[in-house]
């Protein structure tokens, strides 16, 4: 069976505070877009995981999220199964993308079907949600709004079709690091929420990233990023989740096309284009169950 898994970005992250399991309250912005891996996954009647990817920068061993998804299913169904899976990755680490959590889930989803479980969406659900923060969010797609740890998701409706130009620097942010870098005082709890006004009325100047402002201070291409995208004409740049990606928001393909062009030293620069959540789950098999 072969499974896509997209990457997400963050159209704003905003922080309440840090919650006493060491984890912050956050509200964030979802928005799946065409930038995507591949997976093959095969069962395996030997009860091995056996697991590969073509980016060396990746561990492809017992601490990748999709070796621990297939663990949690193991343990929760009881299965003895094994299964080969191999990964074509387009989507880098450490980037905040989402590219593992995605995995994640799309291996869950996969194996779920191969392994014959027939695992409902709770089930689903709580098992992704174990693998990580925003995990879960990758059985829904589309636009979604992030609570909690960024676990407790609303969908909402897709938005305008939009392109956003991706750059990344040539190293990864760690996520860890970036929440503790975060200072309370460079945000005042009691503000209104800026997702909030830009549901209100879809003016993407509300929309910031309070992890921004500390990890872009240690890295300066991702300010270089975020100016150049909106000299371009961006309606929107920021960084995506705890970086270091960055991404520039334009309504007009060729217009991003352009700004794609544009020689960046050490930057990976990509277009790509928001998916919906129809198209998400037509790729992805996530809501397939009948009873999703
Ligand atoms: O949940 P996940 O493993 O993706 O999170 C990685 C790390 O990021 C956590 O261990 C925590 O340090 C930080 N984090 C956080 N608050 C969140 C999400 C992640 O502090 N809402």
């Amino acid at each position: 069976m072969r499974i896509r898994s997209f990457a997400k970005i963050n159209l704003g992250l905003e922080i309440a505070g840090l919650r006493p399991d060491g984890y912050h309250e956050i509200e964030t912005l979802f928005q799946t877009v065409d930038l995507g891996d591949d997976l093959e996954v095969l069962p395996a009647g030997d009860g091995r995981i056996c697991l590969e990817g073509d980016d060396a920068s990746i561990p492809w061993d017992r601490t990748n999220l999709i070796f621990k998804a297939a663990e949690a299913l193991r343990a929760e169904t009881g299965t003895a199964l094994g299964a080969r899976i191999r990964v074509t990755k387009r989507i880098p680490a450490g980037r905040g993308l989402g590219g593992g959590s995605s995995n994640a889930a799309a291996a869950l989803i996969a194996l779920n079907g191969v392994w014959g479980l027939g695992l409902g969406p709770d089930r689903l659900k709580r098992l992704v949600t174990g693998l990580g923060s925003d995990t879960a969010y990758f059985l829904h797609g589309g636009l979604c709004l992030g609570r909690g740890r960024g676990e407790l998701l609303t969908e909402l409706d897709d938005p305008a079709p939009a392109f956003f130009v991706i750059g990344w620097p040539d190293y990864g942010v760690s996520t860890p690091a970036a929440f503790a870098a975060w200072k309370p005082s460079l945000t005042s709890p009691h503000k209104a929420s800026k997702i909030k006004r830009f549901l209100e009325d879809g003016d993407f100047r509300h929309l910031e990233n309070d992890l921004e402002a500390t990890v872009a201070a240690g890295h300066p291409e991702i300010g270089r990023l975020k100016r150049s995208f909106l000299e371009s004409g961006a309606a929107l740049a920021l960084m995506s989740g705890s970086g270091s990606a960055v991404f520039g928001l334009f309504a007009d393909r060729e217009k991003a096309l352009a700004v794609k062009a544009m020689p960046v030293q050490n930057v990976t620069l990509v277009l790509t284009r928001t998916l919906t959540r129809k198209e998400y789950r037509n790729a992805t098999g996530a809501g397939a169950s009948p009873s999703w």
